[in-house]
């Protein structure tokens, strides 16, 4: 069997990791890879959606699993389909629940599935009206997709205007932000649930918590994430049940009506608040990094989950009762401005934790950064102390210039 994962970040290093022992796979792909696949199959440099499928025909691709948002926004799964190429991942209806805030919001509001209040706005004119009668902090939202970036907490009328006229007037995200979404500030802590979808069902996986500030004690610019915890040591059985009953069903159903059909996953970026559970957002894909600390928790062959879910099975989800912590390592000025090239050394002390690259290539025997996040360091252990303190010695030796972390990954004290 020949597998073709599209994307090159921490997420897919992680699934190629799960994914590499299983003797039935013959052949790994990667479109576009990096240092950790470099090691485990063949790289693709392009990410053209053309031109990966002519790649995927040409390797006689079994199966094409899709890591990032964009590609799925873009049509890749219908792409793929067109041409017989099996793909795990929602078609381009589906993912528009992601690439689309207006209608994610839509679809939560239709199907009764607990969200924050929210207005939609086409008009930049309605917008400025609806901002000095709202109360503070309100978040303004670009409904496109906006690279994790579209998202404003508003403090007062002169920021949320301000907001306003960069996405609406000055659109610094470009068509994505034409159309925003205002909705109530919602106070609590995050929460992270992947549930994986047969085409019928969703089942969900163990709660994870993302890091998503760049800085200690969630100070700082909003990152792609720079840790993750599994499972959330928050997030109780109560939650559990309440988000089950107010989200995940309620999601479940609406998806039937509205004939909206996926293999595939589906993430739900939570706010747990004194009031329970609200769906933030609707992810189409596998978390990044949380995908990093549930893959080495997950007892079941990926490849057969993915394999039911493709056959519209129902599937039985097992997670080891262990403690996964990852670690992003990033290039000084991240999120912001990155400077990359440099060799990163001391790979060879990481003595307790696995090592997936994201941001990083082969460059002859050396290793060199390429992007702001540019690895992950994940160990598991029967308590977060024991698992926290293995990433954290393992960083110590790792060393490429201007690198820098967050100390407080899973630090619960
Ligand atoms: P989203 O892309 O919609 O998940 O928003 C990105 C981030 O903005 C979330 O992870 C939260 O930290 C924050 N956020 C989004 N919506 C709200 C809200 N209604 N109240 C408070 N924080 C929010
Ligand atoms: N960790 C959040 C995301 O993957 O969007």
């Amino acid at each position: 069997m020949r597998i073709l994962i599209v994307g090159h970040g921490g997420r897919e290093s992680a699934l190629a990791m799960k994914l590499k022992d299983d003797k039935r796979i013959t052949g790994l792909y990667f479109a576009k890879g990096n240092a950790t696949t470099d090691h485990l199959g063949k790289n693709f440099n392009e990410e053209d959606i053309v031109a990966m499928r002519d790649f995927a025909l040409k390797e006689r691709i079994d199966l094409a699993i899709v890591g990032p948002e964009a590609p799925l926004v873009d049509g890749i799964v219908d792409e793929f389909e067109k041409n017989g190429i099996r793909v795990f991942g929602p078609n381009k209806k589906a993912a528009s629940l992601e690439g689309s805030k207006a209608f994610s919001k839509k679809f939560m509001q239709t199907h009764n599935v607990k969200t924050a209040k929210a207005k939609i706005f086409d008009s930049y004119k309605e917008a400025c009206e609806y901002i000095k009668t709202t109360s503070y902090p309100t978040v303004i939202k670009a409904s496109g997709l906006a690279g994790g970036k579209g998202v404003v907490i508003c403090e007062d009328l002169e920021e949320a205007q301000a907001t306003l006229d960069d996405f609406m007037i000055r659109r610094i995200f470009g068509d994505a932000g034409i159309r925003v979404v205002i909705e109530d500030y919602l106070k609590g802590f995050e929460a992270s649930i992947i549930a994986f979808s047969n085409g019928k069902k969703l089942f969900p996986c163990i709660p994870v918590k993302d890091y998503k500030k760049a800085g200690n004690k969630d100070k700082g610019p909003n990152t792609g994430g720079m840790g993750s915890v599994a499972p959330s040591p928050e997030f109780t059985m109560v939650h559990m049940a309440d988000f089950q009953k107010n989200i995940l069903e309620p999601t479940m159903k609406g998806l039937q009506e509205e004939n909206i059909q996926f293999h595939g996953v589906i993430f739900f970026g939570l706010m747990v608040t004194q009031d329970g559970c609200y769906c933030l957002e609707y992810n189409m894909r596998l978390g990044d990094p949380e995908t990093q600390v549930i893959m080495p928790l997950l007892e079941n062959n990926l490849y057969d989950l993915i394999d039911d879910c493709l056959h519209e099975k129902d599937i039985e989800l097992k997670f080891k009762d262990e403690k996964a912590v990852c670690l992003v390592m990033c290039s000084g000025g991240y999120p912001r401005n990155i400077e990359t090239g440099f060799e990163i050394k001391g790979l060879d002390k990481v003595k307790h934790s696995q090592v997936l690259f994201a941001g990083a290539r082969n460059q002859g025997d050396r290793v060199i950064t390429t992007g702001g996040r540019v690895l992950n360091l994940v160990a598991t252990a029967s308590t977060y102390k024991e698992a926290r303190d293995k990433v954290y010695a393992d960083a110590l030796p790792v060393r490429f210039d201007y690198c820098f972390y967050r100390e407080d990954i899973a630090d619960f004290h």
